[in-house]
């Protein structure tokens, strides 16, 4: 009689371990951990209904790393941003709620595409070619991005594209007039979840009218996971050795401080935490905290996005990365949050417990010659783009 040798068992072995680990693949276990998925997707479901009764939907971008991030036609918001800690576990790591209706009701532009001018407008007002503007005042006396009803409450229309990556397109028209600005505004912003765990936008704009255009996305990180607190222990670096100083309603006084030595000074990484509640400074007493623009060191190559940022999460070990093309950032440590808001998985938002790097051209520079323009002429296009991007430390 035969018997089969060591080879043999050794062959059976190696066929179940194969099985085994074909039928784990794309399983997410108890403790979220996600085995990877061989291909990239994005798919798409309903997220709800806007009052007049049209759907809002939701799209899922998927890479084959598993990483995976929701985006609505409602506003743009980026819903969800699902990444894993160091121990592998799969997590959300913006804020934001569970629910359209959350969005409809109230938010701090959760996640969301801002326009069409990003930021403040002094008084709303500004002069352009001779005419004077008016734009709601929406924050005190002045202009808060793009008024009542910004970028950020519009519904964009959603096209999938045909890529590689999964790419989604939203486009706008802003009519002239819309919130008080020149020209008709053809907007596209373009989400797309790279295979190195980076979510680019590209953003685009032209116009029939010569307008003013300052687009940014308004995320809010919590890199803890899930949101396990407020992100006071997260550690930044801040590509910028100047800060725009503002007056108490937030407005840029025009000059370009140094951050050497003061709580704005990031160049090496330091906890968010640490000079946050320095309120000898009169620049966190009128930002409650850290609520100013960054003036970016201009990068070496010149056709490069720049650095903008590194933040890391030392428990989770949760690394996000920020590059951009925009001269500036505003860095906004949640500081209006106060606990009342409700967000996903029921958890109450308080007090810098997010923080939003917003790409973008400098606060109120329609009213300051100084400032880098943020003029847009009918023969020009309006082009720029943002790399968020996500990493482990172990
Ligand atoms: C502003 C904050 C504001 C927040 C939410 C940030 O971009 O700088 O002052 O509270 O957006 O509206």
């Amino acid at each position: 009689m035969l018997y089969p040798n060591s080879n043999y068992f050794y062959f059976i072995f190696c066929i179940l371990l194969i099985l085994v680990s074909i039928s784990s693949c794309q399983t997410q276990t108890a403790n979220n951990k996600v085995q990877k998925s061989e291909q990239n997707s994005i798919t798409k479901s309903e997220f709800g209904k806007m009052p007049d009764g049209t759907s809002v939907y939701l799209y899922t971008l998927r890479n084959t790393q598993n990483m995976e991030v929701r985006i609505s036609d409602y506003g743009g918001i980026i819903t969800h941003w699902i990444a894993p800690d160091n121990k592998g576990r799969y997590e959300d790591i913006v804020l934001g709620y569970d629910s359209l209706d959350g969005y409809l009701k109230a938010t701090p532009y959760f996640g969301a595409i801002v326009g069409r001018y990003g930021n403040r407008i002094s008084k709303g007002k500004f002069i352009l070619d001779g005419q004077t503007y008016h734009l709601a005042t929406n924050n005190g006396e002045n202009h808060l991005h793009g008024g009542l009803r910004g970028f950020d409450k519009v519904l964009w229309t959603a096209t999938t594209v045909d890529s590689e990556i999964p790419t989604l397109k939203l486009s706008y028209l802003s009519k002239d007039g819309e919130e008080g600005y020149p020209g008709n505004l053809q907007v596209e912003v373009i989400y797309s979840l790279q295979e190195d765990n980076s979510l680019k936008i590209d953003y685009q704009a032209t116009t029939d009218k010569t307008t003013i255009v300052n687009l940014t996305n308004h995320t809010y990180f919590n890199l803890s996971g899930d949101v396990k607190g407020d992100i006071l222990n997260h550690e930044i670096t801040l590509n910028a050795d100047y800060f725009l100083p503002v007056d108490s309603t937030l407005i840029p006084t025009g000059e370009l401080k140094s951050v050497k030595g003061s709580a704005f000074d990031f160049l090496q990484n330091k906890p968010i935490g640490k000079g946050i509640n320095d309120t000898e400074n009169e620049q966190i007493r009128y930002g409650k905290g850290y609520d100013h623009s960054w003036v970016l060191n201009p990068s070496k190559e010149k056709s490069a996005m720049n650095f903008v940022a590194t933040v890391l999460e030392p428990i989770s070990g949760r690394v996000l990365e920020v590059f951009t093309m925009e001269p500036a950032t505003q860095f906004y440590t949640g500081n209006f949050l106060d606990g009342t808001i409700i967000g996903k998985k029921g958890i109450a938002y308080k007090k810098r417990y997010g923080f939003c790097l917003e790409t973008q051209h400098y606060p109120d520079s329609p009213n300051q010659k100084n400032f880098p323009s943020t003029v847009l002429k009918p023969n020009e296009v309006y082009k720029t783009s943002t790399i968020y991007k996500l990493s482990v430390k172990q």
